[in-house]
């Protein structure tokens, strides 16, 4: 392992983007799915202020763990065989030299989430940044190392990747189907979901969904989808319940998705409900039993895709794909995109989009 220098902090930084669906650093860093890591290198092992660290974490730190450059650089290989029991859910990077700069980069964040003074220099010219260290190949020519896992066999067909665990597929398995399959047990009731709603998501989507500015409406536009600018919701628009519960849990509130716990979801997703008089009473439980039966206004208006069923679908009939269109081709129409920017736009009642 090298010096670490400003140019290894700056190819470091591009290798935290596989920790930053769980790790934050910088002034506004919190605890994600894992603990903010700010001041990371010098701290002890689970001591990240309010994040609820596995067991084994807890227990390395009490033992004296401290995160440093020896201590790191192994773990970041391969967290489960260092910490035995983690719930840190990466496979491990391969690459030494992706592991030294990647600590170099960490190392130029302070407790605080303001720089060290590891960062003395950073201020490299971009050039030399998109650099690669002169001996080193190019990355798209770093030879793959075929032994091991052809020996390892397994499925392995190409040398290239890994088979991924079980705690990679859960984290990444979240889909909910309408049928309610893909659920996480849990419940939440209106009330409780008016407040986190209050606190997290009012802000943007407004107090009872009507939305401030031009962030999107979450409730109301029952009966406009027949007119000119027609207001979809989930109570007007959206066919199925299980869509809200996946969306809110995969993507909201936006900038800090999966920030909030099952159960937050569930109440949310009530508050929904109640936003758009599907339920009426505040004491209303949704869970992971009864979400599926729950319907949506517009449901019916949705039908199952029958596209498979059109003429030149039939088995055994060629699609045209050559001068289809008896006749020479001419312009018949000319579609002009209004107001998709309405800031300064004078036509903010004209219809969205015209066809002229
Ligand atoms: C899928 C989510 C996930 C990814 C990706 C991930 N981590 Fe983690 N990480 C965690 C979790 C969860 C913990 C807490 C582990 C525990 O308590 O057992 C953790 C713990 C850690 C710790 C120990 C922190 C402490 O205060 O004790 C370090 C260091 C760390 N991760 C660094 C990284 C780095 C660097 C990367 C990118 C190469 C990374 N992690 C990728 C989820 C993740
Ligand atoms: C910082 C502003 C912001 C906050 C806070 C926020 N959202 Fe959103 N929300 C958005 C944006 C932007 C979109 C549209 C995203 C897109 O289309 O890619 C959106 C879309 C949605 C949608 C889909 C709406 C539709 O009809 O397409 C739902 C449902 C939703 N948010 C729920 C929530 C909930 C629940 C919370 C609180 C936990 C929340 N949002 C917090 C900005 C926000």
């Amino acid at each position: 392992m090298g010096f670490a220098s400003a140019q290894d902090a700056a190819l470091g930084e591009a290798v935290f983007a596989k920790c930053k669906a769980c790790h934050a650093v910088g002034p506004d860093a919190t605890n994600k799915v894992g603990p903010h890591l700010n001041g990371v290198v010098g701290r002890p092992a689970g001591s990240a202020e309010g994040y609820k660290y596995s067991t084994a974490m807890a227990t390395k730190g009490a033992e004296g763990l401290v995160w440093d450059e020896a201590t790191l650089a192994p773990y970041l290989a391969n967290p489960k065989g260092i910490v035995k029991g983690t719930k840190m859910a990466f496979a491990g990077l391969k690459k030494p030299d992706e592991v030294s700069n990647l600590i170099a980069y960490l190392a130029t964040f302070a407790q605080d989430g303001g720089k060290t003074s590891a960062d003395a220099g950073a201020a490299a010219p971009a050039e030399q940044k998109a650099e690669a260290p002169p001996q080193a190949p190019a990355d798209g020519q770093t030879p793959i190392q075929p032994a091991p896992a052809a020996a390892r066999g397994d499925g392995l067909k190409l040398g290239l990747g890994r088979l991924a665990t079980e705690d990679e597929i859960s984290a990444w398995d979240i889909d909910v189907r309408p049928d309610g399959k893909g659920l996480p047990v849990g419940r939440g009731t209106v009330a409780t979901g008016m407040g986190i709603y209050d606190e997290n998501c009012a802000s943007c989507h407004g107090d009872f969904g009507e939305a401030v500015d031009r962030w999107p409406v979450l409730a109301g536009g029952q009966g406009t989808l027949q007119a000119d600018r027609p207001q979809k919701t989930i109570g007007s628009f959206w066919p199925y319940l299980s869509t809200v519960y996946d969306y809110v849990r995969r993507a909201m509130p936006f900038g800090n998705a999966r920030s909030l716990s099952n159960d937050d979801i569930y109440a949310l997703t009530a508050y929904i409900l109640y936003l758009n008089d599907v339920v009426d009473d505040e004491e209303f439980e949704l869970s992971n039993e009864n979400l599926a039966t729950i319907r949506l206004p517009n449901e019916a208006n949705f039908i199952e895709d029958d596209r498979a069923s059109e003429p030149h679908n039939k088995p055994g009939v060629e699609p045209c794909m050559k001068d289809c269109r008896p006749g020479k081709a001419e312009i018949t129409m000319h579609a002009a995109v209004l107001d998709v920017t309405p800031e300064n736009s004078e036509n903010d009642d004209a219809p969205a989009a015209g066809i002229e």
